[in-house]
Formats: structure tokens, sequence, C-alpha cells
């Protein structure tokens, strides 16, 4: 028996990635899979793949959400994916300052506008989409940025971190509504995906570079997309009824230990 039969799930930021990969672990669980994407063209090549719909879905965007929400009105599962560091560029110009002195409000809200403001209004569709059927479980992809300081990327983390506390805001809200709508967050740390194209480069240094992200991780590696899609089809199926408002960390140990631990 397939863990998703049944389900109808939602991924927003399906197009590659991590968003991706979730899409295509809950294909392989049976579901029904819902693709959102601003990138088009990748959506709906995945998307035919699976033989699944694709919306063009800007989460950030109220209108594209209640325009989402008439053609899709109930489903059973949301995984709020879809994020940005804000070091995405395009033709070699060099990303915004996002150190706390430096940054700009245009470089802090572009960040929030997506992670933050789009995990509220996807949580905010999910429960409307689910109260129907007063269950369901909406899965929001936070980061272990979210729980430490990131110097050089503090919009990110700071979005990241009140992904975290929504979660729980949301987890508690359905349950005091009586409803068995369940929400948590994943915390990954470095996944190897796209996103990290900006940061790694190309050339003869990027596998340095690769090993200097991962140094501290205790497992010593980049985790893979599947890792934390296998995580999202526990959160999404019945096995994981009584989980609510909790935090899964997913970071080849990192938070496990500090700089400051014994070696
Ligand atoms: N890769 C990592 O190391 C890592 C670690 C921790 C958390 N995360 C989080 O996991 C999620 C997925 O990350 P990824 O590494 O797969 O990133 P990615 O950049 O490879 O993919 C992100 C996807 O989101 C889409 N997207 C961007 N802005 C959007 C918007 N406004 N509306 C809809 N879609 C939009 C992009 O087109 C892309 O398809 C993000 O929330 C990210 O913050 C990633």
């Amino acid at each position: 028996m397939k863990k998703l039969t049944g389900k109808t799930c939602l991924v927003t930021g399906a197009a590659r990635g991590i968003g991706e990969a979730i899409a295509r672990a809950f294909k392989d669980e049976g579901a029904t899979v819902i693709l959102t994407d601003v990138d088009v063209e990748a959506g709906e090549a995945l998307a035919k793949e699976l033989q699944s719909r694709f919306f063009r879905l800007d989460v950030s965007d109220e209108a594209d959400w209640l325009r989402f929400a008439e053609e899709v009105p109930t489903l059973d599962v949301v995984v709020n994916n879809a994020g940005i560091t804000g070091f995405e560029t395009s033709d070699g110009i060099a990303p915004p300052a996002h150190d706390p002195e430096n940054a700009s409000l245009d470089a802090w809200r572009a960040v929030h506008a997506v992670n933050l403001d789009g995990t509220f209004l996807g949580c905010r569709y999910a429960i409307r989409a689910m109260r129907a059927k007063k269950t369901g479980s909406i899965i929001n992809i936070s980061s272990r940025s979210g729980m430490v300081g990131i110097p050089m990327a503090a919009a990110y983390a700071s979005s990241k971190a009140a992904i975290r506390n929504h979660t729980k805001s949301v987890a508690l809200y359905c349950a005091g509504q009586g409803l068995a709508i369940r929400c948590n967050s994943i915390h990954p740390a470095a996944v190897m995906t796209p996103m990290w194209e900006p940061m790694l480069g190309d050339g003869p240094e990027r596998e340095a570079r690769e090993a200097a992200f991962v140094a501290d991780t205790p497992l010593r590696r980049f985790g893979q997309p599947s890792e934390v899609a296998a995580l999202a089809v526990l959160l999404a199926s019945d096995d994981a009824t009584y989980m609510t408002g909790s935090e899964l960390t997913i970071d080849g140990g990192i938070l496990a230990g500090s700089a400051a631990a014994p070696g």
C-alpha cells in the first residue's frame, strides 16, 4: 500500500530542487500532485512527465493564490516550499548585500515577500481548502538558517525563523478549531540544489568551495533533495497523524553540536 494514495497534494516551487524531489516522491507514493512555480517552462515540463497539473503561482502574490483557490478549492496536503535566498541574480550581476549593516530595505523585503508572505498565504489557503474535510497536512520548508543567525544572509535567516514560528501558530490555531489539520516545519541545512549555484560557482575552485560549505557538518556532505522529500512524505502521510507544530531538522548533524562543543 502506498503512503499517499487518495491524497491530493500541492507543492509550491516545484519546478526544480527540493520541490521537484517532493513532487516526485509524492507521485511515487500514489498521490495526485499539483505543481506550482513561477518558472513556467520547467514546471510544465515536469508536470507533463509526472502526468500532473501545473499552475503558474507566485507565492508572494495574493491574487495568484485567490485564483488558484477557485481552480482547486479543496485538497489534502500543502507543501510551502518556494523560497529564495536573495542571492539569485541573472547574467553575472553582483547580488545585493544581505548583512544587517548594508542590506537595503528593498532586498530585505524581497526575501520576506517570497519566503514569509508566501508561506503565510499558502497556510491561509491550505486551512480554507482543508476545512471542509477537517483534516490535512501543511508542510512548511524552513531551514537550519531559521534556527541560528546567518550574518551574510540576514533576511533569509529572519524569514525562515518566522516560518518556524508561524508553523506553530497555524498548528495551534487548527487544533483549537477542532480541526485535524496538522502543520509542521522541515529544517534542512545544505542540500545540493540549483539554489547553491550562485554560491558555488564554476571553475576549479568549485570542489573546494563545496567542501568548505560542509566542513562543519558532522556527516561532511551536502544532503540530497530526495532525503528531504522522504521527510515530507512522512509528514504528509497518515503515519504522522499525531505530529503537529513540530520542527524536523535534516542537517547532517550540524545542529546537534556547536562550535564550542569538545572535539
Ligand atoms: N537547498 C538548500 O540547501 C536548502 C536548505 C534549507 C532550506 N531550503 C529551502 O528549501 C526550499 C527549496 O529550495 P531549493 O534549494 O530547492 O531552491 P531552488 O532555488 O533550487 O528552487 C526553488 C524553486 O522555487 C521557485 N520560486 C522562486 N520564487 C518563487 C515564487 N515567488 N513563487 C513560486 N515559486 C518560486 C523557483 O522558480 C524554483 O523552482 C526553499 O524554501 C529553501 O529556502 C533549501
